[in-house]
C-alpha cells in the first residue's frame, strides 16, 4: 500500500487529503498538534480499517519533527504532503492590521514564516530517509497564489512572504533532491471553504479542491519538479 504523511490533518484540506487517499487504499499518518481534540479525524480512524494512524505534531516543535521521523525510520513514505498553514490569529477581521505596514506584528510575522515557510523545509530533512524508501517520492506543499508576485498584489505582508518564500525553499529543494528521483511540488488548493477560506469568503468547496490536487500529485512526473500549480491545473506564474 503507498503511504502518505500530511501535517495539519484534523481539519480542512489536511482532513480532507487524509479521507481522500485512505478511501483509496493509501496508509496515512494524519499528523496534528492537538489529536484529543481532533474529533473527525478520530471517526476516520474508526472507519478507516487501520489505514490511518494519528501523530500528535506541531509543526514548530522540530525535536517532535525528529522524534516521529526516528520512530518512522525503515519505513517507506511515497508521499509527504505539508499542508499545516496559518495567516495569524482567528478571526482574520480582527487582526488584519497586523498584516499591514505602519502596524506589522513582528512577533506572528516570525511564527507565520516559521509555520508556513521553514517547518516543510524540516519535515523535508526528517523525512528524507523513509521518502528514499518511498516509490515515486513525493514532497508537496499547499502553497498560495497569495505568494506569487506575477498574480496577487494583495498586501498581506506575513502570510504573502510567507508562502512566497515557501516556493522560493521547494524550487530550491526541487533541484536539491532531484539526484535522488524525488519530486517536489507546490500546489494552491484555490479559495476554498475551510476555516482559513471561509474567513474571506471561499467559494470553493474542500472536496473540489482535494480532488483536482490529488489529481495533479498522481500525474506528477520529474518534468514538474519545482512546479506551482493550482488546482485546477493551471501553472501559476511566480
Ligand atoms: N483555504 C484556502 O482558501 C487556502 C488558500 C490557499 C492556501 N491555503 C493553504 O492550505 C493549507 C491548509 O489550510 P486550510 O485551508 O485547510 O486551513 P485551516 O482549516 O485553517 O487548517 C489549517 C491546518 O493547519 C494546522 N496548523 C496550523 N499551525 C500548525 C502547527 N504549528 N502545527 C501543526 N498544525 C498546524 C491547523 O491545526 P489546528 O486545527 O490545530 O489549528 C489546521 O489543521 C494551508 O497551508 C493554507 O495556507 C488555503
Amino acid at each position: 500500500m503507498p503511504s502518505l504523511l500530511v501535517t495539519g490533518a484534523n481539519r480542512g484540506l489536511g482532513l480532507a487529503f487524509t479521507r481522500r487517499y485512505s478511501a483509496d487504499g493509501w496508509t496515512v499518518t494524519a499528523a496534528c498538534r492537538e489529536p484529543e481534540t481532533a474529533t473527525e479525524l478520530e471517526q476516520l480512524v474508526e472507519s478507516s480499517d487501520g489505514k490511518v494512524t494519528i501523530e500528535k505534531l506541531d509543526v514548530l516543535d522540530h525535536e517532535a519533527i525528529d522524534a516521529l521521523a526516528t520512530q518512522q525510520r525503515g519505513q517507506s513514505l511515497d508521499l509527504l504532503i505539508n499542508n499545516a498553514g496559518i495567516v495569524g490569529p482567528f478571526p482574520y477581521s480582527e487582526h488584519l492590521e497586523r498584516q499591514r505596514f505602519g502596524t506589522l506584528d513582528y512577533d506572528l510575522w516570525g511564527e507565520v514564516i516559521r509555520t508556513n515557510s521553514i517547518a516543510p523545509a524540516k519535515m523535508a530533512e526528517a523525512f528524507l530517509d523513509s521518502l528514499l524508501l518511498g516509490k515515486n517520492p513525493k514532497i508537496v506543499s499547499i502553497s498560495s497564489t497569495v505568494g506569487s508576485n506575477a498574480e496577487c498584489t494583495i498586501p498581506t505582508y506575513l502570510y504573502g512572504s510567507s508562502k512566497a518564500a515557501l516556493n522560493k525553499i521547494m524550487t530550491m529543494l526541487a533541484e536539491t533532491l532531484r539526484k535522488h528521483g524525488i519530486i517536489v511540488a507546490l500546489l494552491c488548493p484555490g479559495h476554498t471553504k475551510t476555516r482559513m477560506g471561509l474567513e474571506t469568503n471561499a467559494s470553493i468547496e474542500v472536496e473540489e479542491s482535494v480532488a483536482g490536487m490529488r489529481n495533479i500529485i498522481d500525474r506528477l512526473t520529474m518534468s514538474d519538479t519545482g512546479s506551482f500549480t493550482r488546482y485546477n491545473g493551471e501553472r501559476i506564474a511566480w
